[in-house]
């Protein structure tokens, strides 16, 4: 496995989803190793970002979430010290964080998102809910893990959920609720993996049934007809292109329910813990968590 040098895992970080990028990392790290990597574990958060250089890393596996990690800072860093990594470049990265422009760029090429508005402190809060119809979703524009996002369900709740969500952005998005199902689809490199359905036994897929409970229930396959799931793959493949996607993303989408699909968002760094997403959408494609690795870590040297 000489042809990968010697890689760094890049985890942990700041952000505010440190603890998730520590479990991931280590995954992937165990994993490189067992497939004769020469791996090491690197954390920005305890050292400066040129000790990659002075300690002589060849390539980079991210596998670091939220800002200054997912949202194209590290990769612009990386570029300029000439260091190859993987996943979504600086595009990609930075129009995944933010849901507002992923969502106008496709909007533009004609796919299916939910209808949302851009609220501000001069919103007409009674105006949008009638216009969406409730329940409705608010959600800061760059952030994750549910974090910020709330299900308003009852005329006059506006507000307060458009100031819970202006805490972590100053952008803030009311969007119509989609409500016959979550889905997921992993891309990885050219391809789009069997869709995984994700079932929380809470309200909707918040924080808690993200991390925290374990009775949400993920279903892979995702049982959607042939004939559906080539037509979202294909809204896939062009939402991951849109943003200019490389080596590897989650696109999540709902569905409602007279079954018809509409985009959510991009994840350009996909969680890698043993519960995560992309690893369950691997195996059903046949590729062990070590071998999905092992592929994107392939991604580096293209
Ligand atoms: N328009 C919507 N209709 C139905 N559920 C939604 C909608 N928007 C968000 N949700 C729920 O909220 C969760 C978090 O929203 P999401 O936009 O994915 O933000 P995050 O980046 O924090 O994951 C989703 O996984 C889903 O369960
Ligand atoms: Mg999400």
């Amino acid at each position: 496995m000489n042809k990968y040098g010697k890689v760094a895992v890049v985890m942990g970080g700041t952000s505010a989803e440190r603890e998730v990028s520590l479990m991931s990392g280590k995954g992937v790290l165990e994993a490189l190793l067992a497939r004769g990597v020469d791996a090491h574990a690197f954390d920005p958060a305890t050292k400066p970002l040129d000790a990659l250089k002075t300690e002589g890393f060849d390539r980079a596996f991210l596998i670091l979430h939220g800002p200054f990690g997912e949202d194209g800072t590290l990769q612009g860093a990386l570029e300029v010290m000439g260091i190859p990594y993987t996943g979504c470049g600086v595009l990609a990265s930075a129009l995944g964080m933010d849901k507002l422009r992923s969502k106008l760029i496709w909007q533009a090429l004609g796919l299916p998102i939910p209808a949302f508005e851009i609220l501000t402190e001069s919103s007409d809060f009674t105006a949008i809910e009638q216009k969406l119809g409730l329940p409705l979703f608010v959600k800061p524009a760059c952030e994750g893990s549910s974090i910020g996002v709330s299900k308003v369900k009852n005329t006059g709740e506006l507000a307060s959920a458009f100031k819970e969500a202006y805490k972590y952005d100053k952008i803030v998005i009311a969007e119509q609720f989609i409500g016959g199902g979550e889905y997921t689809a992993a891309v990885l490199g050219e391809q789009v993996l069997s869709f995984v359905k994700i079932e929380p036994a809470t309200e909707f897929y918040d924080y808690e049934a993200k991390y925290i409970r374990d009775d949400t229930v993920y279903r892979c396959p995702a049982g959607l007809s042939a004939q559906l799931n080539e037509q979202i793959a294909g809204y896939v493949k062009q939402a991951f292109w849109a943003l200019g996607g490389k080596g590897w993303a989650r696109i999540d989408f709902l569905m409602d329910e007279a079954g018809k699909p509409y985009l959510l968002e991009a994840n350009t760094a996909p969680g890698m813990t043993s519960h995560s997403l992309f690893p369950m959408a691997a195996r059903e494609a046949g590729l062990s968590y070590e071998d999905l690795v092992l592929q994107v870590l392939n991604s580096t040297l293209e």
